[in-house]
């Protein structure tokens, strides 16, 4: 009699400890497709970094290669018709404003401030004086 009591609370047991592991086994199953998720998406929350540079760095990059993919391209510029120095490059990835802080009030704004993750400052020399 006893010995069928403890066969009884050994297969409830061995039964709870079955639903334990398949828990846990959803549990990290569920946390591997919400990581692939936020890999396809390309982030954890859709951000992406901001790289602010002077007009002469700008030009120095490549056409081909600018605005730089991924990223905000915040170029400066003390022009009066900012919007030539991006020639044909103009495109969402790309603003020009009109000094650090201007760009600093920008990347601030409602409309960057939730998109944006970091805010790089990657030169020229001009820029820092
Ligand atoms: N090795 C590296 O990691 C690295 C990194 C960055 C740059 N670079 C090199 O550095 C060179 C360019 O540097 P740079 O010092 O000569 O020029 P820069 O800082 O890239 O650009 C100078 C221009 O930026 C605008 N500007 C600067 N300060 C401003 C301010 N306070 N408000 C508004 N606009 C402002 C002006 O544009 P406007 O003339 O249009 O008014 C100015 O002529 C390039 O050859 C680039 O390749 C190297």
């Amino acid at each position: 009699m006893e010995r069928k009591q403890r066969k009884k609370t050994n297969r409830s047991s061995n039964h709870n400890q079955k639903q334990e592991e398949e828990a846990a086994m959803a549990e990290s199953e569920s946390a591997a497709e919400s990581a692939a998720k936020i890999r396809a998406e390309g982030g954890s929350h859709k951000k992406r970094n901001a790289l602010v540079m002077g007009r002469r760095t700008w030009d120095s990059i490549p056409p081909k290669f600018r605005p730089l993919p991924g990223r905000l391209n915040v170029v400066l510029t003390r022009s009066s018709c900012p919007h030539t120095v991006l020639g044909s490059a103009s495109s969402e990835d790309v603003i020009v404003c009109s000094g650090l802080r201007s760009a600093l009030r920008t990347l601030a704004s409602p409309q960057y401030s939730t998109s944006i993750e970091t805010v790089f400052v990657i030169g020229g020399g001009q820029i820092y004086k």
